[in-house]
Order: structure tokens, then sequence, then C-alpha cells
């Protein structure tokens, strides 16, 4: 594996050239990427330093290939459940509603969010707001057009969220999947319904800078599954910029495996799978 000098010679050499720093990701998983980036690529460390100092449009590509972009319909079926029964419908007076996914990969996670809304009657009312460092999958989220067979589990996940409910058993919703999605076996695709995809403002944003790119504040932020490629630092410090970022008694939703140490210091209290903006 890359050793630590030869890695920081990495991210210097980034930071020179670009407008990235990879300064505060958890060294390990860093390393390894760009590990396998040297083997895609067929090039030994000095000749990958040469060609980040000479083009540009590489840097933008093997900054893409860092990023980890794997994601799921209803990723963690029981944090959804969560979503449908404990938050949304806390939000279901509200005038508006305002939601960012940072960090939103190729978009299953928006579109998980919006059908759940719609279940909840409340979608009309919501503005997204979705981020990733990586254009290609804000253009694939854009598109909502997923492979079948890798993916035959979204329709279970689908099940387990839309259809049941893990808080009254006796209650069970025979809503078809065609609601929301086309299955296409031919084609072997998933395809969102294009009404999924209206009213969602998409930008390129690095999670780094610690800035709200929307200027707006949120009534729920989800950053899940990517604060784990950023060192205890860098987490925490997103933490506080994502406080900063929600209105009072506003959400932050993270990953299944992600948690705040000492959440109320930086102004949090945890609430099962979420935290609340005190
Ligand atoms: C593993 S995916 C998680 C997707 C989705 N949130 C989920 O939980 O299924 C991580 C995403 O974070 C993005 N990402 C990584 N570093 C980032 C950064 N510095 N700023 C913004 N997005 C970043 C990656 O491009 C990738 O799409």
């Amino acid at each position: 594996m890359l050793s630590t000098k030869d890695l920081n010679i990495f991210i210097e050499t980034i930071k020179d050239n670009s407008s990235y720093d990879f300064s505060d990701y958890s060294e390990k998983s860093f390393a390894r990427r760009i590990d396998k980036i040297m083997k895609d690529y067929g090039l030994n460390f000095t000749q990958l330093i040469r060609n980040i100092k000479s083009n540009s449009n590489f840097i933008e590509q093997i900054v893409k290939d860092i990023t980890v972009n794997t994601t799921e319909l209803f990723r963690d079926t029981e944090v959804w459940q969560a979503v449908k029964y404990r938050l949304l419908p806390k939000l279901k007076n509200n005038e508006q509603i305002n939601i960012w996914h940072a960090g939103c990969s190729t978009g299953q996670e928006i579109y998980s969010l919006k059908i759940l809304l719609n279940e909840l009657g409340i979608l009309e009312k919501t503005n997204i707001y979705a981020s990733d460092i990586n254009e290609d999958v804000i253009e694939k989220s854009n598109i909502g057009i997923y492979p079948l067979s890798f993916n035959i589990e979204y329709l279970e996940n689908f099940d387990q969220v839309v259809r049941k409910n893990p808080y009254n058993f006796d209650q069970y919703l025979d809503i078809p999947y065609s609601k929301y999605f086309k299955i296409d076996k031919e084609n072997d695709s998933i395809i969102m319904n294009n009404f999924l995809k209206k009213n969602i403002t998409y930008k390129k944003h690095d999670l780094v800078t610690k800035t709200n790119i929307f200027d707006i504040q949120f009534d729920i932020i989800f950053c899940r599954n990517v604060l784990i490629y950023f060192n205890t630092k860098l987490q925490r410090e997103l933490f506080y910029t994502f406080n900063g970022c929600l209105h009072r008694k506003g959400f932050l939703v993270l990953g299944a495996s992600e948690s705040i140490v000492n959440e109320k210091e930086i102004g949090y209290v945890r609430h099962g799978n979420f935290y609340i903006k005190k």
C-alpha cells in the first residue's frame, strides 16, 4: 500500500493544482483508492504525480475515481421505516419543507425519500436540494434509471418500507411498484417515474469546504455514508456546519453505522436513528 510519505505528496500535489483538499480524508481507505487508481490506469507513483501536475482533466477524473458511490433504494430499511413513521409526520404541518441530500451519489436516497413524502401527502410542499463532489453521479441521479438485475433487492426494500408497517403488523399497504417506477425486464432497468424527478436542485459541492452551497436553512439534512471517508476532525467540523444549516428542531440523518460523539456539545439531541438540532 502507498506509504504515508507518498500519500502526503499526492495530497499536496492535488492541492497545488486544483481546489480539492483531501488532507482530512481517512488515511487507510484513501490510500487503497489511490493504489487502485494506479493499477487501473497502469501508472506508477511518479507517473501519477506527473499526470496530476500536467493535466487538470486528469485531476477531475481521479477525484471521481477516488469517491465511492455505492448506494441503494431504501438502504438500511429500518432507518427508512423510522423516517416514514417517526420523522416525516413531525413535518406534516410545516408550510414548506426543505431537505438537503449531502453526498447524494446516483440518487437512490433522493427517490427513497420522495416516495415516502408522496405516501404521506407532503411531496408537493417539499423542496429537495442535492449535492455531490462527483458530477457524473449527479447526472445519473437526474436520469433516474438503474440496472434491475444488480439491484433486485430494491424491490424487497420497497416492500419492507412502503408496504409493511413494522410498528403495526396488521397494516399492509398494497402499493404497486408502478406507482413510483417502471420495471423494464427487457432492458434490465428500473426507471423512476417522471414526477419523482421534479423539484430537485442539484449542485456540485465539496463538503470539505464546510459551506452551505444552497444558502438556505433546512428541515432535514441527509448525509449518509459519506463522513466515514473523512477523519474524525473533519467529521466533527461538518457536524457543526450541518447544525448551522438546520432550522431549530431540524433533523440530521446519518448512515446506519455513523454517529456523533458528544452530540450535545455540538447542539444535537439524539432521537433513535436521528439527531435533532437543539
Ligand atoms: C457511499 S456514497 C453514499 C450515497 C448515499 N448518501 C447513501 O448513503 O446511499 C458517498 C458519496 O459521497 C460523495 N462524496 C465523497 N466525498 C465528498 C465530498 N468531499 N463532498 C461531497 N460529496 C462527497 C461521493 O461522491 C459519493 O457519491
